[in-house]
């Protein structure tokens, strides 16, 4: 029998590779090439499955084109990049890659507020730049992460582990608001206090965003909320670009309506808002919170175990739309 036929969107690991090849017929992009939407068609429309990654968008015009397709499997645990009700009415499966990376982004995101609270790459850009003559009483003071009141917006897997970070290793008083609360046993281990949005926005000293972008948490964040922030306040956003409405988030920065903030996602990236580029009180990764290699790695085996276990015996270990299963 033929192997089902595989099209890996982006470059990764080469043992990756080398075990994806192990069970089917592997198209890789080891060139990382990025694909616009025609491009990604020509690649997919004669495979049986997909190895993707959070840049990739499968939407309706794509599955039209693609009528062999039965799986994209994500090594990111978002996927708003995937138009999950097409793909189900397409009865094309979808996974993702959860858990791998919880811990990981956690520590990336903790470190994001530490960086941002303590001011250190704009300390270090004024190093750099040959400007430290003194010692200054003021020099680069910021925030206290210490005993200070974390607030977190969208409380998951990956909230649950900065609560712990903040409660546990800092002293932290959390507070989190959340679509669902949590159960008692979970709120306890995480020592968090549930409340509602606005009283989150108006406490928190430093405010973390970890929850899923959708068209429900489109702009969660604008000028409206960041109005109600403390100006000492600091806001870190490791969830997904478009959950704070960048715009308004540099305007408050500039103004020093707040702090300052960390930011690892953007709104249309790689692109990021020219204004972010011109204040100095923000820190910018490149959506990197969950770029260690050993969780890239998990990650990537994570889709490949997806895939290998749904051409198998139906059976993926993280599926997203489960229903489609059912109908195979
Ligand atoms: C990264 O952003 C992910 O969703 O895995």
């Amino acid at each position: 029998m033929s192997k089902p036929k595989i099209f890996v969107a982006r470059a990764i690991f080469p043992e990756v590779i080398s075990r994806l090849e192990e069970h089917f017929e592997v198209q890789a992009n080891q060139a990382d090439k990025a694909w616009t939407k025609a491009e990604l068609i020509a690649q997919l429309h004669d495979k049986d499955g997909a190895f993707m990654t959070g840049s990739d968008r499968i939407d309706a015009d794509v599955l039209a084109a693609c009528p062999q397709l039965k799986i994209c499997s994500t090594m990111a645990v978002g996927y708003n990049n995937l138009d999950i009700d097409a793909m189900t009415a397409a009865g094309v499966l979808a996974t993702n890659a959860p858990d791998v990376l919880t811990e990981t982004t956690a520590d990336f995101g903790f470190a994001l507020l530490m960086a941002t609270a303590r001011r250190m790459t704009e300390s270090e850009h004024y190093l750099r730049a040959g400007k430290w003559t003194q010692w200054s009483y003021d020099m680069f003071a910021g925030a206290d992460i210490h005993g200070a009141t974390l607030g977190i917006l969208g409380m998951g897997r990956i909230g649950q582990g900065i609560a712990k970070r903040g409660a546990l290793g800092f002293g932290m008083k959390v507070i989190y608001h959340n679509r669902s609360r949590l159960a008692p046993e979970l709120e306890a281990e995480c020592k968090a206090r549930y409340v509602s949005k606005e009283e989150l926005l108006k406490t928190a000293d430093h405010l973390v965003l970890v929850l899923p972008y959708s068209a429900a948490s489109h702009h969660s964040i604008g000028a409206a909320e960041l109005a109600l922030m403390k100006p000492s306040a600091t806001l870190i956003n490791i969830a997904r670009g478009g959950i704070v409405d960048d715009a308004a988030l540099a305007a408050a920065l500039r103004d020093k309506r707040i702090a300052a903030a960390g930011l690892d996602v953007f709104e249309g990236e790689p692109k990021v808002h020219p204004d972010l580029l011109t204040v100095p009180n923000v820190v910018l990764t490149p959506h990197i919170a969950s770029a260690t290699v050993p969780t890239r790695l998990a990650m990537a085996n994570l889709a490949t175990d997806n895939l290998i276990g749904f051409f198998k015996d139906k059976k993926p270990l993280t599926p997203i739309n489960p229903a489609v299963l059912a109908i195979k």
